[in-house]
């Protein structure tokens, strides 16, 4: 059985006080509200990592998150942020490749192939992001198109490490457009994920794997999108700014 898990990506959104109230909001349902096994993620800006770390402190079902991460140990890299300083702030996981950061800052395959063994190297937990742009989904190539992603950044990892891996697929014409892919078009994209981790390292650790669903998910949908057999939960974006709707989100996975 794999355990939901929903990951709020808040961007580059809220001031360090409205990042307070928020995370403290969210902490303050998630212990009032969820009585079942969902695992909860908040991954702020960097400059708001250390303060969410502490209003987190030993809450049950929530961890913290960093947006990106530098493949670099250390040294003169001007602006970037490395595993060991996200660790010392309490951080258990890395998004990487967010079709943003792929977009606006040029992160190739190859690029995040590197980031996935820093993340790994360091115990930190990589959340790999995967998806499509519109033109690619209107030729119908999206299968290949994220098989490639994959191929080219994460099949060097052995099983061992894969295990550590969480998967978000978020095809790009679904990211805060308000229009999200269906559940049935998720639910595809999903399977054919898991068939690639299958011919990779076997069935068993395929049905391991949680492959979250990104891109407008919102509280009226995603009940329906997480009920679907290969989708794990969800990577939430708008939607997390809001703590009464990130909570509903999070219900959704019960
Ligand atoms: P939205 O939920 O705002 O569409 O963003 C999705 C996303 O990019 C999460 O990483």
């Amino acid at each position: 059985m794999r355990t939901k898990l929903v990951a709020g990506n808040w961007k580059m959104n809220t001031t360090p006080e409205e990042g307070q109230k928020l995370a403290s909001e969210v902490v303050n349902m998630v212990k009032d509200e969820l009585n079942r096994e969902v695992q909860v993620v908040l991954a702020p800006p960097f400059t708001h990592l250390h303060q969410v770390s502490r209003l987190i402190g030993d809450a049950k079902h929530i961890t913290l998150a960093a947006q990106n991460v530098s493949e670099h140990e250390k040294g003169a890299y001007t602006g970037e942020i490395s595993v060991g300083m996200l660790k010392a702030v309490g951080v258990k996981w890395v998004i990487l490749g967010h079709s943003e950061r792929r977009e606006y800052f040029k992160e190739s395959n190859q690029q995040l192939a590197k980031k996935l063994d820093a993340v790994l190297a360091g115990g930190l937990q990589p959340i790999f992001c995967c998806g499509e742009p519109l033109e690619v989904r209107e030729k119908e190539d999206q299968n290949g198109y994220v098989q490639r992603q994959l191929e080219e950044s994460l099949f060097h990892l052995s099983e061992e490490q894969m295990r550590k891996v969480v998967i978000a697929y978020e095809p790009i014409w679904a990211i805060g457009t308000g229009k999200t892919a269906s559940d049935e078009q998720a639910q595809e994209m999903h399977a054919h994920i898991r068939q690639q981790l299958a011919g990779k390292w076997g069935q068993n650790l395929a049905n391991e794997i949680r492959i979250l669903y990104g891109g407008s998910v919102k509280p009226d949908n995603a009940k329906n999108l997480f009920a679907k057999p290969d989708v794990d939960g969800g990577l939430v974006g708008g939607a997390s700014l809001k703590s009464r709707d990130f909570m509903d989100i999070i219900k959704g996975a019960i």
